[in-house]
């Protein structure tokens, strides 16, 4: 069967990208990346997908309305289906986010609707939260909003602080973000209102404590 053809936004270092690269290596996995599009020449990610031999761009920021008719564009000539923002920093042209309106996900690191926004990771610490993690979403207007196709809970530890906390969000979203498209190009994803239901999926059945009842 054909593969779902996907058209990734970046802004710098790529690592997302780089994990659904690996995953499309599989040519079992249902998705492949067919370009890849950045606002920024410098971003780490343009060199991740040359490395991987995939269509890249850098479209020059000339504004909101203008990045987002180069995108657009590019993205068409490719003949992409699903836009994945992958660290893509840029608030989007809102027509733009209605033209690929339920065709277009987004990764967060937090559990939405807690911490939209920068810094979502300094924001847990600061709340105090015991869990967080991260989040893909159909894209929405309103910035880090839409409805939610799957979540990643990630511990916090007495000895996190922003960046380790990070870092342990981040080998989550390496494994979400390519379940999540894997579940959108298995069209499995129904969306009604704010929900996603998947066809085929199940929640796990166990609350996590944190600390874990297992005291030392
Ligand atoms: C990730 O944490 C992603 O969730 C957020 O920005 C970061 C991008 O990292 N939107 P990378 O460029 O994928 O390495």
């Amino acid at each position: 069967m054909a593969r779902l053809r996907v058209g990734v936004l970046i802004s710098g270092r790529g690592s997302n990208l780089q994990a659904l690269i690996d995953a499309a290596a599989d040519p079992a996995y249902p998705a492949e990346i067919v370009t890849v599009i950045s606002n920024r020449a410098e971003a780490r990610g343009l060199a991740r997908a040359a490395a991987a031999r995939i269509a890249h761009v850098a479209v020059a920021d000339t504004g909101r309305a203008a990045f987002a008719a180069a995108a657009d564009r590019a993205l068409r000539a490719a003949g992409v289906e699903l836009v994945a923002l992958a660290g893509f920093m840029r608030i989007l042209d809102t027509g733009f986010v209605e033209a690929w309106a339920d065709r277009m996900v987004n990764i967060h690191p937090s559990l939405l609707p807690a911490f939209p926004g920068l810094h979502p990771q300094r924001q847990a610490l600061a709340a105090g939260v015991k869990f967080s993690g991260c989040t893909v979403h159909f894209v929405r207007a309103e910035v880090d909003t839409g409805p939610i196709v799957a979540q990643a809970v990630v511990p916090v530890e007495d000895g996190d602080d922003e960046d380790r906390l990070a870092a342990r969000i981040l080998a989550a979203e390496h494994r979400l973000y390519p379940f999540a498209i894997r579940l959108y190009a298995e069209k499995r994803l129904r969306i009604e209102g704010e929900r996603v239901f998947v066809t085929g999926g199940a929640a796990p059945q166990l609350a996590l404590l944190n600390p874990s009842e297992e005291l030392t």
